[in-house]
């Protein structure tokens, strides 16, 4: 059974390496950041919560956050394991998850933090664009549709840049999250559990990295 944490920076690759792990290992993957999108997209209470802080690229409050995957680590649908993506991002999370998955007999057993540079990230976050209908995310970069202006996943034709990439609000995102990235890495780091990846890679080489880690567990 693996239970990864992945941690990461925003534009870190999170959400991209995850997409490999899933197809690999069936793990479910909880992203607390598409959670919130997808609470604030039906204006549901912590919905309309969560979009007063994510505009402006601050925190979710800690027991709001650790109370959505407490919900969604309960549900029956986990029979592989897990990845938890952006979740926990502070040591109060941290030690809420513990609490949540001794109760939940699910216990992490693996964080893999994914190391990038700040320049990348920031270039990274700006070439961001997804797909309106399913969420795909693509790069203006890196990784344009196969075919212009329609999804490889589900063949929409509309798109949109994320609120939190617009260049304001990535400076606050980096600034908050990286106040907490090393208190969580030292933290994972004494209890056994942290490998660090060079997110810097391409995406294949680093989901190849990732496996390497996961393999070694199985
Ligand atoms: P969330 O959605 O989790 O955002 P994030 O952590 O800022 O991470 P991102 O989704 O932006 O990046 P990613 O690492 O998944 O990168 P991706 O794979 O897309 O959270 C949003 C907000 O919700 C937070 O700011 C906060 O307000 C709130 N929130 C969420 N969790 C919370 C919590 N626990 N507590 C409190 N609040 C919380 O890649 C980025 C781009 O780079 C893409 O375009 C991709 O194509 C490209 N790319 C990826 N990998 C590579 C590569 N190897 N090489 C080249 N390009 C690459």
């Amino acid at each position: 059974m693996i239970n990864l944490f992945l941690l990461g920076l925003p534009g870190a690759g999170k959400g991209t390496v995850s997409e490999q792990i899933v197809d690999k290992y069936h793990l479910t993957h909880i992203s607390t950041g598409d959670m919130f999108r997808e609470a604030m997209a039906n204006e549901t209470k912590v919905g309309l919560e969560a979009k007063s802080y994510i505009d402006k690229g601050d925190l979710v409050p800690d027991e709001v956050t650790a109370r959505l995957v407490e919900e969604r680590l309960g549900q029956p649908d986990i029979k592989e394991g897990y990845i938890l993506d952006g979740f926990p991002r502070t040591i109060v999370q941290a030690e809420l998850l513990e609490d949540i998955t001794k109760k939940l007999n699910k216990p992490l057993t693996n964080v893999i933090s994914l190391e990038v540079k700040e320049d990348t990230l920031v270039k990274r976050l700006s070439a961001r664009f997804m797909c309106k209908k399913c969420g795909a995310t693509y790069n203006k970069i890196t990784k344009m549709p196969k075919v212009e202006g329609t999804c490889d996943r589900c063949g929409s034709h509309e798109f949109y840049q994320r609120e939190d990439d617009k260049p304001e609000v990535v400076k606050n995102r980096l600034q908050v999250n990286e106040k907490m990235n090393t208190p969580l890495k030292d933290y994972y780091q004494k209890n056994g559990l942290l490998t660090c990846v060079d997110g810097e890679q391409s995406p294949e080489k680093v989901f190849e990295s990732v496996d390497a880690v996961l393999s070694k567990k199985q």
